[in-house]
């Protein structure tokens, strides 16, 4: 990301201290920076412990502050206690909760067994749950506020043919922020939920749109957008930081899209997949097989 291009004035979070699950590489790495830059103390969560210290490395190595790695899996509730338990002894609470941390791939509904619709369900819908509670009782029990930004999709409105466990699991999610901003307003803590459109990572590429160029610059996502264009970092970060930011505090209960109005123009789902037949659907399920298999490497050492 180039942070010249992040719209908020240096220290404007400053003693903020905010959490990022999925936060060692993709849009998790990038709020990161972005909330680091601007003054925040930043807590990382992922599997994989080896990438998350050299993200805090890279980050800090920058912009200097501080950077949190710690390797938690938010499938179990048992991990997340464990990590907030020693944020809040060694560092004290925290303001902000981004629940970024996402698994996801295209596949035809009839070929997915129930673990793998459970390979989703159990990091989108539960772990972001598992994880929102944990850190909403410590703030209802401490008497802090606290802020909740959710990563979703636009698939929240009109759901996601050939990915359906998350559509399905971002719309629980969805619906637990309006719940929750509700029920939770009296105690200042507030949820909003951001829709990107496509910004171009790693692990969502090997995913959805396997064998793409990255940069998005052959993908039909580029093409069909009114835009002609993928997202930029910096102006996914910017809205995250807005919301996250002093001055927001009566945005409530919302979900926002930033897709340049790809989700009015097309649907902004897997819609045009359709045409796929069972050559093709099965070239990408080995492509996607491989990507997962190297993750599951890095996440054992
Ligand atoms: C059908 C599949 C499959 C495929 C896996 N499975 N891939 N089924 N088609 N392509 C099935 C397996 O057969 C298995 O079921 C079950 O899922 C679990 O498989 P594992 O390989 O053991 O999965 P696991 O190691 O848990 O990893 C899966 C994952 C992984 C959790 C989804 O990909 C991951 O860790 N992803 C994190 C990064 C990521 O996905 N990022 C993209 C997020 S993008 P059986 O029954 O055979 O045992 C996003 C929104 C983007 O969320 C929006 C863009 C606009």
């Amino acid at each position: 990301m180039d942070v010249t291009k992040l719209m908020f004035k240096d220290g404007l979070l400053k003693g903020e201290r905010i959490l990022v699950t999925g936060g060692g590489t993709g849009l998790g790495k990038e709020m990161a920076e972005g909330f680091l830059k601007l003054g925040a103390e930043v807590v990382i969560w992922g599997r994989r412990g080896g990438v998350l210290e050299e993200t805090a490395n890279e980050l800090m190595g920058k912009h200097g502050g501080v950077v949190v790695p710690q390797a938690t899996d938010i499938r179990s509730a048992e991990a997340i206690s464990e990590s907030l338990d020693h944020i809040w002894q060694a560092r004290g609470p925290l303001t902000g909760l981004v629940n970024n941390a996402a698994g996801n791939f295209i596949s035809r509904t009839q070929d997915l067994s129930p673990r793998g619709f459970d390979a989703i369900a159990n990091i989108v819908f539960k772990g972001t749950f598992y994880t929102t509670l944990d850190v909403g009782k410590r703030w209802i029990a401490g008497g802090g506020r606290g802020n909740v930004i959710n990563i979703l999709t636009t698939w929240v409105w009109n759901g996601s043919p050939f990915t359906v466990p998350s559509a399905m699991s971002k719309s629980g999610v969805r619906a637990m922020a309006e719940s929750l901003a509700v029920e939770w307003g009296r105690y200042g803590i507030r949820f909003n939920n951001i829709c990107p459109g496509p910004f171009p990572t790693k692990g969502a590429w090997e995913r959805l749109s396997p064998g793409q160029a990255q940069d998005g610059s052959e993908s039909a996502a580029n093409k069909s957008n009114p835009l002609g264009r993928v997202g930029e970092m910096h102006e996914l970060v910017n809205l995250a930081v807005f919301l996250m930011g002093p001055g927001a505090e009566y945005v409530n209960g919302q979900t926002i899209a930033i897709d340049g109005a790809m989700y009015q123009a097309t649907g902004g789902n897997f819609s045009g997949l359709r045409e796929w037949g069972d050559e093709q659907w099965d070239f990408v399920r080995n492509m996607i097989k491989s990507a997962n298999e190297k993750d599951r490497a890095q996440r054992t050492t």
